[in-house]
């Protein structure tokens, strides 16, 4: 694929230590789900290369990128969701990215969404389970990864619901939409 490379380069110039190992843990543990389950290895590495690339922008920047890109207000100040939609349109425009399959699943990384796609569920669990991740319930939703990818899906997504609703901050829609799904058709 021509722009592993080209995204590889891009990542190592823009993307701190601790973020570019996060990545290379995701795109291996991408790869790994998505010949356990039977998605496309290259498309999986290619979408876990691009998940965070745009997530070193700072808050104004961040908030420029989303005033001229034309995305929703609701990510205003909200890095942790806005990197996802920046870097979903940015691959398009700078990498020449078409596969709405990828391009998808960078979109709905950190939220999940209503009838995700296998690639999606693959790149949103590989971002949380990857090995530098560390926090209580990761083993065991490493484990679940193993065996059940939609169950180990839901699990985290109700790991992220409880996470944010701890915060005080609304659950994005998206992610209501994601577990409502999962939750009908385990
Ligand atoms: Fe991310
Ligand atoms: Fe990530």
């Amino acid at each position: 694929m021509k722009n592993m490379e080209s995204i590889d380069n891009f990542l190592k110039a823009h993307l701190k230590e601790s973020r570019l190992r996060h990545t290379y843990g995701v795109r291996d543990t991408a790869v790994h789900l998505a010949k356990l389950y039977g998605a496309d290895p290259e498309k999986a590495a290619l979408a876990a290369l691009y998940h965070d690339s745009y997530r070193w922008l700072k808050g104004e920047e961040m908030n420029r990128c989303i005033d001229e890109l034309g995305l929703d207000k609701r990510y205003f100040d909200n890095p942790s969701l806005a990197h996802s939609k920046i870097a979903a349109i940015m691959i398009q425009k700078e990498f020449g990215e078409s596969d709405s399959d990828i391009i998808n699943a960078v979109c709905y990384h950190t939220t999940g969404r209503d009838k995700m796609s296998l690639l999606e569920k693959i790149i949103y669990l590989a971002d949380a389970i990857e090995p530098s991740r560390e926090y209580p319930r990761v083993d065991k939703l490493r484990a679940l990864a193993e065996i059940n990818l939609d169950r180990a899906c839901l699990e985290s997504l109700k790991n992220t619901a409880d996470f944010v609703k701890k915060t005080g901050s609304p659950l994005d829609s998206d992610t209501t939409a994601a577990i409502k799904y999962l939750e009908t058709n385990i």
